[in-house]
């Protein structure tokens, strides 16, 4: 990739990030948390989260160049997340990005939120295909297989909630803050995993489907009978855990690839990495700072596929909400 600077920037939900990123390796990783801006809503609202996005992206881009000792004209490549996600969020992002890349004269590319995500768990260890990539987030539990870049076969998605969701709903049963992935670990450190009959869901179906809204509604009625929290959080984490390394298991079995790639929020889950390296697979995880949202995974993405085209995107892309990952918009 020689010497190319690339800036990355997300914005596709409720984190602001702007990451640099030189040579393939990461530099600067900047993320503004909205997390607090939101949390009197119960969820992200995405008019307040496009506002904010606007108000702290430029400044939050100067910051990153400055700790990088980097001028704008130093930049060869820009590039934001240009789906899926909400739309006038991406398009803050985005339009933030085509305005930089056009008065520097620099390639603009937009790229694909998921794409970002493997980029972000293959930061420290480049890593060939053929892999399985598993995708577990607040909005997301993909499983894909990568026969080469850019080459992206779906096996298996959630049917309904993403695991992450799974993670926040349970945790707001219980009465704990958000995002609840890591407020659930922390309980489940306090628990007996056994304790409450929780099943793993879509356990013994053909496929490699996932489901976790059962899990939550199983969850309430388990509070409503009384068991501890702690419990309710580890049982929970249990069979979630179980479900989505249980599914690529089978998977990796099924087609041979012992290579798998884990990314997303959920890839933070420390139950989650132990029972993945129990495994036997060579199992490949994102650095810590690259498993939430940020902007050098986006980057990463982008220093990937200039490398390998050395094609950039038109200004005129639009934001792409809904985009299946392998699919041309
Ligand atoms: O990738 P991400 O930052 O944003 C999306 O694109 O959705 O993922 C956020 C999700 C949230 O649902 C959060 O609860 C979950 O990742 N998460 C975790 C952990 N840390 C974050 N889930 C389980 N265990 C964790 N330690
Ligand atoms: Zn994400």
């Amino acid at each position: 990739m020689g010497n190319v600077l690339v800036l990355g920037i997300e914005t596709s939900c409720d984190d602001t990030g702007v990451g640099l990123v030189q040579d393939g390796r990461v530099r600067v990783n900047l993320v503004a948390s909205q997390t607090l801006l939101h949390a009197e809503y119960g969820g992200v609202v995405p008019e307040l989260a496009s506002r904010e996005h606007a108000q702290v992206l430029d400044r939050l881009v100067a910051r990153a160049l400055d700790e990088a000792g980097v001028r704008p004209r130093d930049l060869d490549l820009v590039a934001a997340t240009r789906g899926p996600g909400l739309v006038g969020p991406l398009l803050v992002g985005l339009g933030y990005a085509k305005g930089l890349a056009w008065s520097l004269e620099r390639p603009f590319l937009g790229v694909h939120h998921l794409e970002g995500h493997l980029h972000g768990a293959l930061a420290e260890a480049p890593v060939e295909p053929p892999f399985l990539v598993l995708i577990a987030s607040g909005g997301h539990t993909h499983l894909y297989r990568v026969e080469a870049w850019g080459r992206y076969e779906l096996l298996g998605a959630t049917r309904d909630d993403a695991a992450g969701e799974a993670f926040d709903k349970v945790a707001r049963t219980l009465g704990l803050g958000y995002p609840g992935g890591p407020e659930i670990e922390r309980l489940a450190a306090a628990g007996d995993p056994h304790a409450v009959p929780f099943s793993v869901p879509m356990r013994g179906r053909a496929g490699y489907d996932f489901s976790f809204s059962g899990l939550k509604t199983a969850a309430v009625r388990f509070r409503d009978e009384g068991h501890a929290p702690a419990d309710i959080a580890a049982g929970f984490q249990r069979v979630a855990v179980a479900s989505l390394v249980g599914t690529l298991e089978r998977a990796a079995q099924d087609t041979g690839l012992r290579r798998v790639v884990v990314a997303g929020g959920v890839a933070a889950n420390r139950a989650l990495r132990a029972a993945l390296a129990a495994t036997g697979l060579e199992v490949h995880l994102p650095p810590p700072g690259l498993t939430s949202d940020n902007g050098a995974m986006i980057a990463l993405a982008a220093a990937r596929r200039w490398a390998r085209e050395r094609r950039a995107d038109s200004l005129t892309v639009s934001a792409e909400p809904y985009w299946p990952l392998g699919e041309a918009v």
